[in-house]
Parts: C-alpha cells; structure tokens; sequence
C-alpha cells in the first residue's frame, strides 16, 4: 500500500501517521486546484462572476451524486466549524432549551454550543459513553437516558475526534424523527472515508470535511440543511445575495455561496478528488486500511499496556482509532516522537484522558505502523514519557 505515498504532496522523511487531522491531498487534486486558481487570476472577473459559478455548480452536482442529496440543499463552507457556527447562531435556543450530546465531541463545537447556549441560558448535555464501548443496544440506551423534555437538539458526531469511534447516528436520527428532535449531525471525518447517503440517513443537518478524507486541498466542506429549515439559516456574513439583483430560486443557495471576494478553487477539485480515488480503486484500499487497523490496532494497544475502545468491527472503526495512554507530559511526548522519531501523530488531551490516535490511510503499511511500535518501545526504555 505504502507505494502510493509517492503519489501524495507529503514529506517522505516523516511518518506520517495523522491523516485524520488535516487530510492530505494527493498531486493529481493539488494540480486540479492550482489549474483552477489559475483560471481565476487569468480572468478573475469572467471567473469569479461568471464561469466560476457555473464550474461551482458542476462541483456542487458531484458532490451531491456522491453523498446523495439534492444538490440545492447543499453549500460549500470552508470548514466543519464555520457550517456549524451558521446553523447553531441560527437555532433560536430559549433559556432552558437542551441540546443532547455525547462526552466525546469535537472541542471547537463543544465550545461554539457553549457559547450560543450560554447567551440564552441553554443546556448543553454531554451525555457519558462508557469506553470500551459495548454492543450498539448498550450505546443507545446509554446516549438515550440523556433525553427529557426540553431535549430539542441532537448533536453528534458520526466519527469522533478524541476517541476515534463510529457512533450508530442512523437509529440516532431514526428515533429523534419519531420524537420529532432535530439532528445535527458532525460528519467532519465522514466523506469518503466511511459510507455516506444523505436520503437514507435524513438527518436535519450535516456537514461533512472534504479536505480529510476525500483528498482535497484544505479549506473544502459542505453543509447539508433539510428543506424545511433553510428558511431559518441566515448567512454569518450578509453579502450580494441578500436583496439579490438576480435571486435564484434558493434564498439558501444566495445567502451562503458568495460571501465576499475569495478564492474559492479548493471548492473546485471535488470532480478531480472522486476520480482519483476512481482511478486508485479506492474501496479496495480502504478495506485493506480498515483490515490493517482491525490487525494492529490491539497489537499497539497492548504495547502501550492498553486497551482498544470498540469491538474490532466495522460498525465501529473505520481507518482511525485511538488509544488511552500513561503519558505524564502529552506535549513533550508529542515533541519527541516528530523531532526525534520523525512521526506525524497526535497525542490528544481529553476530557482527563490522554490519546494516542492512529489514521490509516491509503498511503500507510505496515512498515510505518512497526515503526511506530519501536519507537514506543524505545521511549519506554529510554524515557519516563509513557509509563
Ligand atoms: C469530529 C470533528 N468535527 C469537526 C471538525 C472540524 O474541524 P475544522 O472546522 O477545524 O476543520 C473536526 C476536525 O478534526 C472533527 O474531528
């Protein structure tokens, strides 16, 4: 597998073991991207007014395809957090108002729902998850003990960031249809990594990173918003499309697509990305990756006298995972392992907990996860960084 690093932008001296945070965009989709910022500075009137637009919309279009959605729900945002920020400035919380979540979210959005319920008095509810987790059944009676009357939101992450897991947000949205809650649902890590399909979930809201695991260049996400709210989502900038000159037929569509003068090419490569992962049979690189995991994920657990958080399934692992460790200075070990041991990875600090999270991507093997073990051992030998 390790082969197909050549074909990525990364340096071949790191090993490079953190997909999961940035992504990384292969060089056939930068060289997309730098034809498309071409286009635009060779005339960036025509671009930006005109044909631009119209390559956004095709853009738009094979993006829609490949989550199946239709594509005027959808809107390109430059991150997972500022789709986010759009949708909950925009909620009309009341004081007393609870919004559901896990123990395990993403620590910008936990701050963004801090601050918008603590404005109006709101309740944000991290309900626990017991780690390991057990059975799915064991998971939803856990997330839904959370539920009372004032519960009026869901918010949950489909893959967490700290823990790495895969949390069962299809019976999640099934239920709060029957209760009639709304779903928000935090798919940064979801595009192309595991599968997607906007009809059959229905959740109220969902957003998605396209820069992560869909290979594009950084700044590329999308925000999903159901019909029968996207009356309610007023733009975080007011710009053109306010009192449009020439509205479309979505308000939705106006409010949020143009924002003032940038560079929005990044938008622009979601064609270039799905053929590359076409053309590199990707499904069957992400089953070796997932099979990879599934192997060495308790291998590592244990040299790190751990445990793994999840059965070894697919229903709760995808191409990442995390690892508690023993680590009495997180920083200093994340130090250690890029300056003198050359690995990219992160060492997350959460909730009291300390991580070692592992991403398996295409462009990963074997020799990079054994490296990985000895260094563990050579810092166990050599250091007090983990005990
Ligand atoms: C679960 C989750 N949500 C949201 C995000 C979005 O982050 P950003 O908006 O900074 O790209 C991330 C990024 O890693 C994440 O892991």
């Amino acid at each position: 597998m390790s082969d197909l690093k050549s074909l990525f932008l990364l340096d071949p001296q790191i090993t490079f073991l953190n997909h999961g945070s940035f992504g990384a965009c292969p060089k056939p989709v930068f060289e997309d991207y730098q034809n498309w910022q071409l286009l635009l500075e060779r005339e960036p009137i025509q671009f930006i007014t005109n044909t631009g637009i119209q390559f956004l919309n095709d853009s738009k279009k094979a993006l829609s395809t490949f989550i199946n959605c239709n594509t005027e729900d959808l809107i390109y945002m430059p991150n997972p957090t500022t789709a986010l920020n759009t949708v909950i400035k925009n909620l009309d919380l009341k004081a007393g108002d609870e919004i559901l979540t896990t123990n395990q979210e993403y620590g910008a959005l936990d701050r963004t729902w801090d601050y918008y319920c603590g404005k109006v008095g709101a309740k944000y509810i991290h309900q626990k998850i017991s780690l390991p987790l057990g059975s799915k059944e064991q998971f939803l009676a856990e997330f839904w003990s959370g539920l009372t009357s004032k519960t009026k939101i869901i918010f949950i992450s489909q893959i967490t960031s700290p823990t790495a897991l895969i949390f069962p947000v299809k019976e999640i949205c099934d239920r709060a249809k029957e209760l009639g809650i709304m779903t928000i649902i935090d798919g940064a890590h979801t595009p192309a990594h595991i599968p997607l399909d906007l009809k059959d979930l229905d959740p109220d809201v969902f957003t998605g990173a396209l820069h992560k695991w869909l290979l594009t260049p950084k700044g590329s996400a999308f925000l999903y918003v159901k019909k029968e709210w996207q009356h309610l989502m007023d733009p975080l900038i007011i710009s053109w499309g306010y009192h449009a000159e020439f509205p479309s037929e979505s308000q939705f569509q106006d409010y949020h697509q143009f924002n003032g003068t940038r560079d929005f090419s990044a938008y622009l490569t979601t064609p270039a990305a799905l053929k590359f992962l076409d053309d590199h049979d990707w499904e069957s690189r992400k089953k070796e990756c997932r099979s990879l995991l599934k192997e060495y994920y308790p291998i590592v657990a244990k040299e790190l006298e751990s445990f793994v958080l999840c059965p070894l399934s697919d229903d709760y692992l995808g191409q990442i995972c995390s690892i508690p460790i023993h680590a009495p200075n997180p920083i200093k070990l994340k130090q250690t392992l890029y300056e003198k041991y050359k690995i990219e990875i992160p060492v997350v600090t959460f909730s009291g907990e300390t991580y070692l999270r592992i991403s398996f991507q295409a462009y990963n093997g074997v020799k990079e996860i054994e490296t990985l073990i000895n260094v563990i051992r050579n810092i166990k030998k050599e250091t007090s960084l983990l005990r």
